[in-house]
């Protein structure tokens, strides 16, 4: 659908423009066209009319890595990097960080209006009730090696329970998007408790349904002989305003990959096992990871500086993981809330060598001239890896955490796609830059390999 006016191919245009338009002159053919401007934005799509030859395919946007390119429309999180605002369906995060629950925010994303007491009551009782996942499933994570990466076996995890839900892949189905979204709510945390214990090589344990969400989790996490695990408040409520804050950021690098995937129609448990691949990366999810290694490396606040110099004069090839963003360049919203939580946990469980590590590098980092002309500040993983660390989550585990949140905001984003006419398979265009046609000859002799 385009409501682009080409200008008649055989001169410029001297026509009136109808409402916010962006004039455009080809040097190559001297023809003018006029795109239309809606939202701030052009449709690439209507370049494609700009040709030198009737048989061209037409003008493109080259946009590597989507710096300037709006993929879709979207209605549920607002971002404004430069004043570090962050906003679901309208509400500051810092209020839902406060005030709300996971469970009250995961409907939130979904719905797009906060859940009335009946709704939010019916949705705490369902998400309960599915918390359980099929004796296979642990199974299949029994069947991983002691040291396979947590994040590996999550989304291989996620991506199983496709096969336990057939049904799953009838998308149009709003029955089955609703029990795909409760389900993948629900058994995240079990699945990624197994996984824990697996690492540990600790018995499973089931889900205690008698718990909310946080305390559940962390039973299944902790929980030894005693009947019944009372996990300390502080650290539920650190939990559960942890996977506010990470339940969704927009069209970040997983979502944009579950997006992708789904556009193909596929079940959501495998797109959400995608948006857990793109997760898992250093540059993404895999960031908090990469924050407590660098913490211990750098080993003792005295060789801050060096490390400063070596990220400096480094070209972007060491960074200082937990700094900079791609949207905000300003002090990440997110990072301020983690700030005073990292604070409260370190109250109970005493501050470590890292935090000081962490305070005195963000305090050099802050006010050097490399960090400040480039808007680099601390992001949401620069202190979340601390309070993993303080409540004794091993550092390849921490992006298990974040997984864990992100589903809410994936099964949002998802389902807004799937809703979306304008959305198509995803499909972007190339510029090919390799060889032109030339013929077949091999230097190879395996004929004798192949039985006659
Ligand atoms: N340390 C040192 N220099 C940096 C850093 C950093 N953390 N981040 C960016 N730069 C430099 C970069 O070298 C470049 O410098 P120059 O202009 O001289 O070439 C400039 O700042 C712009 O960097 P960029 O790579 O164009 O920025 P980007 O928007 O493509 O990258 C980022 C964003 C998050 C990938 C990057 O800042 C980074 O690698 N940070 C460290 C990893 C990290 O903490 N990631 C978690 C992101 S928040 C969680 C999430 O939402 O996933």
């Amino acid at each position: 659908m385009t409501a682009t006016k080409p200008i008649p191919n055989t001169a410029p245009t001297t026509a009136a423009p109808i409402g916010d338009h962006l004039e455009i002159k080809d040097s190559r053919t001297g023809k003018a066209y006029t795109i239309p401007i809606t939202d701030d934005t052009i449709r690439s799509a209507d370049l494609k009319q700009i040709k030198v030859k009737d048989d061209d395919f037409g003008l493109m946007g080259y946009d590597p890595a989507f710096m300037n390119t709006a993929s879709c429309r979207s209605a549920i999180t607002f971002i404004d990097g430069d004043k570090g605002i962050l906003r679901y369906r309208g509400y500051p995060i810092d209020q839902l960080a406060e005030k709300a629950s996971f469970l009250e925010v995961a409907w939130l994303l979904r719905h797009g209006e906060l859940p009335t007491q009946a709704e939010y009551n019916q949705f705490t009782h369902d998400v309960t009730f599915h918390t359980y996942a099929h004796e296979n499933i642990k199974q299949f994570v029994e069947g991983f090696r002691y040291d396979a990466h947590p994040m590996s076996m999550l989304c291989a995890a996620v991506a199983a329970l496709s096969t336990f839900y057939p049904t799953a892949k009838n998308i149009f189905d709003e029955h089955e998007r609703d029990i795909a979204f409760i389900r993948l709510i629900a058994k995240m945390p079990t699945i990624a408790a197994f996984i824990y214990r697996h690492m540990k090589g600790m018995p499973y344990v089931y889900p205690d349904n008698s718990l909310p969400y946080a305390e559940n989790y962390l039973s299944m996490i902790a929980r030894m002989s005693e009947p019944k695990y009372e996990a300390n408040p502080v650290y539920a409520r650190a939990i559960d305003i942890l996977f506010i804050l990470h339940a969704d950021h927009e069209q970040n690098c997983s979502t944009n990959a579950v997006r992708a995937v789904g556009s193909s129609h596929v079940d959501p448990y495998s797109a959400v096992a995608a948006g857990i691949a793109a997760l898992y990366g250093p540059l993404h999810g895999g960031a908090n990871e990469a924050v407590l290694r660098m913490l211990q490396e750098i080993d003792h606040p005295k060789n801050i500086p060096a490390f400063i110099d070596s990220v400096k004069s480094g070209k972007g090839e060491h960074r200082l993981m937990g700094f900079g963003h791609r949207v905000y360049k300003s002090y990440d919203p997110r990072a301020k809330i983690v700030k005073k939580l990292c604070d409260d946990v370190l109250k109970i469980a005493g501050m470590s060598k890292d935090m000081e590590i962490a305070v005195e590098l963000e305090r050099i980092a802050l006010s050097d001239e490399y960090f400040v002309k480039r808007k680099l500040y601390p992001n949401v993983d620069f202190y979340t890896g601390l309070i993993y660390r303080a409540m004794h989550f091993p550092t390849d585990y921490f992006t298990v955490l974040f997984a864990i949140a992100r589903t809410a905001g994936w099964m949002a984003q998802w389902e807004e796609m799937l809703k979306d006419k304008e959305q198509k398979i995803a499909r972007p265009r190339q510029i090919y830059t390799g060889r032109a046609e030339r013929s077949y000859k091999s230097a190879l002799d395996y004929r004798h390999l192949i039985k006659k």
